[in-house]
């Protein structure tokens, strides 16, 4: 039997973002937090670099503000980037008052202004600004956050519980626009089940499942910026794809990313034959930001017909690559990689989606009552390029700022009545999920060679011509059967994938993230490419 349930707060999401809002808000609310897998199953667990914030007195808000807007290529909005870094200090702060263990750095901490934690170096930022645990940071947050969690009566957290698709007034064909709540499928029961809700929150992480070859978990579908699309949300950017420049190259080892604070920390990238190739494109080498870096490696790799090239760290003692880079080093070996010894076979892939649900420094949707705040959402802080470790910094920045203002509006807003169930009268048992899986990798195949890290108007072309077919068949497979998390999936991965392409054909220059060979230039004016959804009453 399907079943209703009522909180005050609806969060879809348990990285940062999620677990970081539901913590913020009082006790007195009742709270559901969603996974569509376990709890720990978003990027946030997997995160490793750290999260960069202004902590060392020797550090300015101007300079952080300066390196994002440079590595934004134009396109950061600037009261956004200036938001985010002004409360960095005070969010770090928050994190280690949960318990957060970061590195200590006793012994250089300097008596003038230095801080007690260790700060490392990554790409585009001109100071050591990143705090870190190890380089096991998303972990150490996420264990922090959940644990302070579970201790909130206030707090549901429930796993396996996967957001089909928003309810709003106008889809109910209400008067107004309000969203009251979410239709969720409840894997262990096989049914969907309805959630009202006074406030709903999407927190559902990135799209970079969308490419074959990632270094995100399997759960990064882009699910809640194709739901927010659905219920009349504008999105944004979605054409600046962050490819990470070093993920682990070996047959066995599925999405390990190889974190950035290695080059922060001096190793260095090599051709096969051992010599260095960064300084060549960019004078800031291997710290150059990452779009400069993975097209580097993507140029080289094509012009040499190599599968990989290499990052090279074993010119340090091995003491300080274990103790600084654990888990790096324990995951290397187990592939018989021992970096202290030898070079890192590296490949660039899909890693963040710059862009999303638009929203604004509140983390508003356009759709009353619905926030998106984490990666899910476009700010305007990345602009076409996200800099090393602003990500998490953003996921806790603006789920702060979304539970201040949800505070401020609790007593306006009651809780909605008599929501229709789910309907599942017409639909019927899948006998072809065949059609699911085939679709799903011929999806993230064209992505990656049409819309990836060197584009043309052909190739998109191409793409568009794939996505539109899919996207009818996997409607007409949605009509007719019932909902499995695969298939949601695949249905929110063709929607985002449309809304990647069609962003991406719009852009006539290269900027960032998005280089095609056709409009090979950066045109004067740097603008957002915001999609605006159809109306009910197209
Ligand atoms: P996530 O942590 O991805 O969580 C998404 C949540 O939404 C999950 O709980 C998922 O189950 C849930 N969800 C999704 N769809 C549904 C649905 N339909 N129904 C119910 N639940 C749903 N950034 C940094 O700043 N510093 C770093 O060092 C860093 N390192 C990284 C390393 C790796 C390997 C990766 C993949 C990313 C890294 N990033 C880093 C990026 C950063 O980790 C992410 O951007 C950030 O963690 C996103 O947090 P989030 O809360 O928005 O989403
Ligand atoms: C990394 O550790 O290299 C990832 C950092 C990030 O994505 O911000």
């Amino acid at each position: 039997m399907s079943q209703h349930y009522q909180h005050d707060i609806l969060v879809i999401g348990s990285g940062a973002a999620g677990l970081t809002l539901a913590l913020s808000l009082p006790e007195h609310l009742s709270i559901a937090v969603l996974s569509k897998g376990n709890l720990a199953n978003g990027s946030t667990y997997w995160a490793q670099g750290g999260v960069a914030a202004v902590l060392d007195d020797l550090d300015t808000v101007e300079s952080h503000v300066a390196d994002t807007l440079n590595a934004g290529g134009g396109l950061c909005r600037e009261d956004s980037v200036r938001f985010t870094v002004e409360h960095s200090r005070e969010a770090i702060q928050w994190l280690i008052d949960q318990g957060v263990p970061f590195t200590r750095d006793d012994e250089t901490a300097r008596e003038d202004g230095g801080f007690e934690f260790h700060l490392t170096r990554e790409g585009g930022h001109s100071h050591r600004r990143i705090i870190h645990a190890a380089d096991a940071t998303g972990a150490a947050i996420f264990n922090t956050l959940f644990e302070r969690a579970k201790q909130r009566a206030n707090i549901e957290l429930l796993e396996q519980r996967v957001a089909v698709d928003l309810i709003t007034e106008q889809k109910l064909g209400l008067k107004g626009q309000r969203c009251l709540g979410a239709y969720v499928l409840n894997r262990a029961s096989g049914q969907v089940d309805t959630y009202h809700a006074r406030f709903v929150i999407l927190a559902t992480g990135g799209a970079a499942k969308v490419y074959l070859y990632t270094s995100n978990p399997d759960g990064a579908c882009g699910d809640g910026i194709a739901m927010a699309w659905r219920a009349g949300c504008r999105v944004g950017n979605l054409e600046f794809n962050q490819f990470h420049p070093t993920c682990l190259y070996h047959p066995q080892a599925k999405s390990f990313l190889i974190t950035e604070a290695l080059r922060g920390e001096g190793a260095l990238l090599k051709l096969p034959n051992g010599q260095r190739f960064m300084q060549r494109f960019d004078s800031r080498a291997e710290l150059a930001p990452r779009d400069i870096v993975a097209r580097a490696i993507d140029h080289e790799m094509k012009r040499l017909g190599v599968d990989c090239v290499y990052l090279d760290i074993s010119h340090k003692p091995a003491e300080f690559i274990k103790s600084h880079f654990p888990t790096v080093y324990e995951r290397c070996l187990d592939f018989g990689i021992d970096i202290t010894q030898a070079p890192i076979p590296v490949v660039p892939a899909a890693h963040y989606t710059c862009g999303g649900v638009v929203v604004d420094q509140n983390g508003h949707t356009d759709v009353p009552g619905l926030y998106a705040i984490g990666e899910t959402s476009f700010t305007g802080l990345h602009g076409a390029n996200r800099m090393a470790s602003n990500s998490l910094l953003e996921c806790f920045v603006y789920a702060q700022a979304a539970a201040a203002d949800i505070l401020q509006q609790l007593d306006q807003v009651a809780m909605p009545a008599n929501l229709p169930g789910w309907d599942a009268s017409q639909v019927t048992d899948s006998d072809e999920d065949v059609i699911i899986a085939h679709n799903w990798d011929e999806l993230r195949r064209f992505m990656w060679d049409y819309v990836g890290i060197v584009r043309t108007n052909k190739r998109l072309q191409r793409a568009e011509h794939r996505v539109r077919l899919l996207l009818n068949e996997i409607d007409e497979f949605y009509s007719n059967y019932k909902v499995s998390r695969d298939l949601i999936e695949l249905r929110n991965l063709a929607q985002v994938a449309e809304l990647m392409i069609r962003s991406a054909m719009l852009r006539h220059e290269s900027r960032g993230l998005h280089y095609t060979l056709d409009y090979p230039q950066m045109l004067p004016e740097a603008k957002d490419t915001i999609l605006q959804p159809p109306t009910y009453d197209d």
